[in-house]
């Protein structure tokens, strides 16, 4: 990388394309943009589950996931729901704006070793946007994997992200992909009921597979619960943890959960590291 690892050092960057993804007082926009530096643009390297800090000068900065996967091109793509100050001035960003950009940040989805393998992701709400990339790198690797299957739910239809791009894939014949509400509406023609019960429905084998799973903490309790009784073992699982951070370097200690630093040892974690540590679910 142009600086050199020095993770401080912010890049500007350009929105090229902004659009919501959902609509309300959490709303989620997706901000596709590039770096101004075509040395930094073109040496910029990220792998599936590694963050980005984004700001806006004057403003502030977050840790957010990067949801675009390496082989979709020389861009990135964040997925930002709107919580607070930063998001919500992030929000105001159109094509043309500028953003800061520093990173990349944290461990990976460990997608070489998981080569050969059959790949589920079990995702809730904004929770795909880590799993976004996985799902994006397998299917431009596909030779190189087993079986892709994608399970999504949101509460209703208007909290549906990515929605174009999952019923694309629900039309691809080389990705098995299962979408959920929670409550019924009309002209819904997919499931109706939470995720892990929909996991249930698709009733994935755990034979030479890896399940990786984020979203909110109860649909990852149970998801993980479900998990373990269709036979998934402890390091079969993967998932992120969100603990807030400061630094992003494990300097300042705000994101731990027991002995581990979220920002230098996560955000991606095996089920069976995190058994290690009850500090995780709390
Ligand atoms: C590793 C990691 C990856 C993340 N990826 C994404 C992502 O892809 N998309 C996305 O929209 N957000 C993501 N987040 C969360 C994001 O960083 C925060 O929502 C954002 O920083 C809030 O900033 P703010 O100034 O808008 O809100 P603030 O004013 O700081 O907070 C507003 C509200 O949001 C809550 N909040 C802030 N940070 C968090 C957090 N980390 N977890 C839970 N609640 C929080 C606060 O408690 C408060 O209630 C990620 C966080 C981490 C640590
Ligand atoms: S955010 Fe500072 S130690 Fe992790």
């Amino acid at each position: 990388m142009k600086n050199d690892g020095n993770p401080y050092v912010p890049y500007a960057a350009t929105v090229e394309d902004a659009w919501y993804e959902t609509y309300g007082e959490r709303s989620i926009k997706t901000f596709r943009v590039v770096f101004d530096d075509k040395e930094v643009r073109e040496n910029w390297e990220h792998f599936p589950g590694q963050c980005a800090i984004i700001g806006i000068l004057g403003v502030g900065e977050s840790m957010i996931s990067i949801s675009s996967s390496p082989t979709e091109g020389d861009f990135l793509r964040f997925s930002v729901m709107r919580m607070g100050k930063v998001t919500q001035a992030l929000h105001q960003l159109e094509a043309g704006d500028k953003m800061t950009v520093r990173g990349p940040y944290g461990n990976n989805f460990p997608v070489d070793e998981w080569k050969g393998k059959n790949i589920i992701t079990i995702g809730g709400g904004i929770g795909q946007a880590p799993l976004r990339p996985i799902v994006e790198y397998v299917k431009a690797n596909k030779d190189d994997y087993g079986e892709l299957t994608t399970i999504y739910g949101s509460r209703s239809t208007d909290d549906l992200c990515f929605r174009n791009e999952f019923e694309n894939m629900m039309e691809d014949e080389s990705v098995s992909c299962h979408l959920s509400i929670d409550v019924e509406e009309e002209k819904w023609p997919h499931f109706v009921g939470f995720v892990p019960t929909l996991l249930m429905e698709v009733n994935p084998s755990p034979e030479n597979a890896i399940a990786i799973t984020c979203g909110p903490p109860i649909m990852i309790r149970f998801v993980l619960e479900n998990l373990k009784k269709l036979g998934f073992e402890d390091d079969q699982i993967y998932t992120t943890l969100e603990n807030r951070m400061k630094c992003g370097i494990g300097k300042c200690g705000r994101c731990n959960a027991g002995n581990l630093y979220v920002c230098k040892d996560g955000p991606v974690f095996t089920y069976a590291k995190l058994k290690e540590v009850p500090e995780a679910f709390a």
